[in-house]
This record gives C-alpha cells, structure tokens and sequence, in this order.
C-alpha cells in the first residue's frame, strides 16, 4: 500500500502540472481528494489495517493529503490570477463614446456630371457610356482625323502598350469623349438624342490648370432637318438652368475636324456681369463648350446617309464647371484625394 501511495503522488503531481483550468483542476481534485478516491478510500479504511503498518502508512497518507491539497490550492491561485489578468487586458469599457461614423459624399466631379446630365435627360436625350480604353478609330479615324492630321497634334495621347500582328497600335486612352459619337452612331439608327459623360486622358505635365485625367460630357443629336438653330436652342437654353437664367451666349465660330461649321459658346461672366474681372481675365465672356453640325463624312462613316439627315454635336469639360462657380484655383485638387477639399462640396 505505501508503495501504491508513492505511485499516486508521483501521477498526481505529474498530472496536475499540465492542468490549465479551472475546470480541469476541479476534475483533479475530485480524482485524487474527492470522497471516492484511492487516497482517501486508504484513509477510511486504516482502521482494518494491522497495527504495526498503521501507524507509517497512516502518517505517509496524511501527508500526502496535505501535500495534495497544497499543491491544489497554489494551482487554483495560479489560474484565477491568470484568468484575472487576461479579462482585465481585453476589458472594453462600454460606456466610451464611439467613433464618430463619417458619412461620405458623391465626389465634386460626379455631382457635377449629374446636375448636367439631369438638364439634358429633362429634354429628351439619353445617358450613354464608352470605354475610357478606346481604339485609334473612334476616337480619331471616325471623328475625321485620318493618320497625320494636324489636329491630332492638339490631343496629346496616352498610347496603350498593344501591338498587333503587324506591329501597329491602335489602342489609347481616349482624349476626348467625341468617340462615342460614332460608337453610338454605328449601332443606332436616327432620331438620336446622347449624352455621354466619361473621363478623359491627356499626356500631358500637370500643374494648377492642367490634369492627365480630367472629365467630359458629350452630346449630340440626330434626326432629319436638324440645324444650327436646334443647336443653339438646345446649348443656350442649357447655359442658362446651369448658370442662371438671365445669362446671355455668347457663340462664335471655332474648329473641330468631325463637326462643319464649328463654334465656341460663352456665357457672360457671372461674377462680374460682363464688365470684365479676373475670373473672365477681364474679357466678360467665360468659355463653355465646343460645338457644331456633325461633318456629313461623320454620318457617312456611320451609315447614316447625310443627305436625309443631319445632327448636332457638343463637348465640354466638367470640372471646368465647379473650378470657375467655387473659383477652385488647382484642378489638381480633384483628384488628389484630400478629404478637407472633397467634403466641401
Ligand atoms: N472633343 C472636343 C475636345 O475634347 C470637344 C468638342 C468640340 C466636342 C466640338 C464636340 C464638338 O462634340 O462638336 O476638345
């Protein structure tokens, strides 16, 4: 019997070593001290045991109860202040206030697309999209601007790294968004009503006028007998819900290779009224648009016969728009992603 108590204290030891919690401790204890262990059931039962191993085995019991117990109760010390120590360091403290939630707002340049958009779609035209990676075709060839035409020279192009079996590249980023005219042309037939909003890509240095990427709102109309006279309606009344309704236009004669005749519109200077200031750079009239009658080689170019029909076409820039209301002086702002600037608007 002495030598199966020098066995249950080895294993007890052993085991209790590897306890890791509360639980399992309780487990222990019932194991080795509780009512129905072997240690204790020996201590019962001590009275049947002859005299003279009583007194040792009785003596090795006892203090191997004490030591059991000591053992427990430092192991029980041990895991709370663990427990303890763990519940203290992931305390969350609820009645912190939370962080404040900041509710974004739609950028400055989409707000703007939108109010223009909203203007033309309230007469009729449709809002259409094209891709911002666009072939050489559309968004020259079509627009009347063959290979070597000097226009080009004013589009400074982003050319994308793809090369064809032959060895051309045809692929770009669009530098304008003219060439959903055609896009749009090729698939549909007249009466057409389009705007298109889209951003742009220019290779150009930037600095506080200027931007690689920027944004335009296209548009054109197409149907029989359409003339200077629908285009003109069509823009002044636009410049006005946009700028004010006792704006005056200004329209005068420009060039643009997929439009004949072409034309600038301008609006009075809203700040100074026409006067003259540094908003206008002291001119009075303030730039908003290109624009003129879709070259009948356009149309032709399309499948739309120009003989039985003819059409309009604008384009403009958007941030343009927000630059001269807030007189924003760095377009660079836009796209910089400063949230000081972007909440503003
Ligand atoms: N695409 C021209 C540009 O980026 C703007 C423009 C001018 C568009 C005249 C037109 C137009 O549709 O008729 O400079």
């Amino acid at each position: 019997m002495l030598d199966q108590l020098e066995k249950l204290a080895a294993r007890a030891s052993a085991e209790l070593q590897k306890i890791a919690s509360l639980e399992d401790l309780e487990g222990w204890r019932v194991s080795y001290l509780g009512r129905k262990s072997r240690l204790i059931e020996i201590l019962r039962s001590l009275g049947d045991v002859a005299v003279e191993e009583r007194r040792e085995l009785g003596s090795r019991a006892n203090q191997l109860k004490n030591s059991l117990e000591s053992q427990l109760s430092i192991k029980k010390e041990r895991l709370e202040q663990a427990l303890h120590q763990l519940l203290e360091h992931n305390k969350i403290d609820i009645t912190l206030p939370g962080e404040p939630y900041q509710p974004g707002n739609l950028h400055l340049t989409t707000k703007t697309v939108k109010e223009i958009c909203d203007i033309f779609v309230s007469m009729g035209f449709q809002v259409v999209e094209g891709p911002e990676v666009e072939w050489e075709r559309y968004n020259f060839e079509m627009l009347n601007m063959p290979a070597g035409h000097p226009a080009r020279d004013g589009f400074a192009t982003l050319w994308v790294d793809y090369q064809t079996k032959t060895g051309a590249r045809p692929m770009l980023m669009r530098t304008h968004t003219s060439p959903t005219q055609p896009r749009v042309m090729e698939k549909s037939s007249p009466p057409i009503r389009v705007v298109a909003p889209g951003r742009v890509y220019r290779y150009e240095a930037t600095d506080a006028t200027h931007e690689w990427m920027f944004s335009q709102v296209e548009g054109f109309a197409i149907d029989k007998n359409i003339t200077m006279a629908d285009l003109k309606g069509t823009l002044f009344e636009f410049a006005r819900r946009l700028f004010g309704q006792d704006r005056k236009c200004r329209f005068r004669v420009d060039y643009f290779p997929f439009v004949e005749p072409g034309c600038e519109i301008a609006i009075d200077c809203f700040m100074c009224g026409g006067k003259g200031c540094r908003l206008c750079k002291e001119s009075g009239w303030i730039e908003i648009l290109g624009a003129g009658m879709i070259h009948p080689e356009v149309l032709r170019g399309c499948g739309i016969d120009p003989d039985e029909y003819s059409g309009f076409a604008f384009g403009m820039g958007v941030e343009r728009i927000p630059i001269l209301r807030y007189g924003i002086d760095d377009i660079r702002l836009f796209y910089s992603n400063d949230l000081r600037f972007l909440k503003q608007f």
